[in-house]
């Protein structure tokens, strides 16, 4: 199918979502940082999947195989049984951040079942009245009703109203608006350790220690969503890492499944226990084959020392862009953390930028029209760095002469 007809079948047969960022082919098969589309052109992907999903790389053969022996003996029985991925999933991701798991399938669903074990908290610590969620204006939480209601972007609540209530929104960093808002109402304040889809913004550590000590001192669950920087992208497992300021709740998705679909909630005492039989339920979270996914990507990781690329080549990447910001006025800022780069522009040419990076066999996002977007796998080689970011420069090179 070439990219003409998928328009068409787009046009027919799928809701009008998509359409204004969707890319000018369709892909048909991926390996490492490797895609091809219909027509046999190669890319280079600077976005692992688009959205930061695929960080271990396209088909990771341990990925692959171990969904190939998975398929081979069970797909799915639901939380009515036990099956041994799910458990042995949760050991480790236990082992990894010393909490206890909740699956889920996405992003939206790892927040939402966040925000329900904050409200149950703060109702059996102190009644009703305390089930604020505090979050950060640019924040992205995801789509759902309650995930959309702690996203801090109005564009994204336009026409869905009415959100579900309790939700306040702070300026990112800003210490006194966060004590401001923090207090007895509160049962947990939702942060994004760096905002991703609004441009790879990172947290202060002053102001993540102020959020960390106003939860402890109102008795609130301190919510990390990490489902972007989550899983080696920031050159640890977690962003919050960085910080040595501990959540009492993390949210995973995106990277935990290597390309399959799969969302979990981890979270410690004595948050973790207000959840009780029949509070929360997902038929499809946790099911035997992404947890058989989930399992081998954890794996990859670990024993591949692909958090170790990630922050080793995010450095390569991120010095490199600091000199194009050096030769190139079109950029005006490079923001780095491992695998997680924003570039802002000084011009509204980004969709430019990205369509001479395609032309050229290099895929990246945009935030806007003035900022690009690059999440690279974590098994990114230097050479490919070095590759993506020649395609980078000359994109650049072209849209700066127009
Ligand atoms: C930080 C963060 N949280 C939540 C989500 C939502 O995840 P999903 O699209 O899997 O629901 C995203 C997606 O981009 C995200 O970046």
């Amino acid at each position: 199918m070439d990219y003409r007809e998928a328009q068409e079948y787009e046009r027919g047969y799928l809701l009008d979502l998509y359409a204004p960022i969707r890319m000018p082919m369709v892909i048909v098969r991926g390996e490492g940082a490797t895609l091809w589309d219909s027509e046999g052109k190669q890319y280079l992907d600077f976005v692992s999947g688009g959205r930061a999903v695929t960080g271990v790389g396209h088909c990771h053969p341990r990925v692959t195989a171990a969904i190939r022996e998975q398929a081979g003996k069970l797909l799915h029985v639901s939380n009515d049984f036990y099956t041994e991925p799910q458990l042995l999933l949760a050991r480790r991701l236990s082992e990894l951040f010393s909490g206890r798991c909740f699956f889920c399938n996405s992003g939206a669903e790892a927040n939402e079942a966040a925000i329900k074990l904050a409200r149950k908290y703060g109702y059996k610590t102190a009644g009703e009245h305390k089930h604020e969620i505090v979050s950060a204006l640019k924040s992205f939480h995801g789509r759902t009703l309650a995930s959309l209601a702690a996203t801090g972007q109005p564009k994204y609540h336009e026409g869905f109203r009415p959100l579900p209530e309790g939700f306040v929104h702070v300026p990112f960093n800003d210490v006194a608006a966060l004590r401001e808002a923090v207090g007895e109402n509160t049962c947990a304040v939702m942060l994004e350790p760096i905002l991703g889809e609004s441009g790879v913004y990172p947290a202060t550590e002053e102001y993540l220690k102020a959020a960390r000590e106003l939860c402890a001192k109102y008795g609130a669950a301190l919510i990390f969503d990490e489902v972007q920087t989550g899983l080696g992208r920031t050159g640890k497992w977690f962003a919050y890492q960085h910080y040595g300021v501990e959540p009492d709740v993390i949210t995973l998705a995106k990277g935990l499944g290597g390309g399959v679909p799969i969302g979990a909630m981890l979270a410690r005492e004595p948050v973790a226990g207000a959840f009780q039989p029949g509070d929360h339920a997902s038929t499809f979270g946790g099911s035997a084959l992404p947890a058989a996914a989930a399992l081998a990507t954890l794996e990859a990781i670990e024993e591949e020392g692909l958090i170790e690329n990630a922050a080793r080549v995010g450095g390569l990447l991120a010095e490199r862009l600091e000199s194009l910001r050096g030769r190139y006025g079109l950029i005006t800022e490079v923001r780095a953390r491992g695998m997680m780069i924003g570039i802002d522009l000084a011009k509204p040419v980004a969709l430019r930028v990205k369509e001479e990076c395609l032309r050229r066999g290099l895929v990246i996002i945009t935030v806007g029209d003035q900022m690009l977007r690059l999440l690279p796998p974590l098994v990114l080689t230097e050479e490919q760095a070095e590759q993506g970011l020649n395609i980078l420069e000359q994109a650049l090179g072209q849209v700066d002469g127009e």
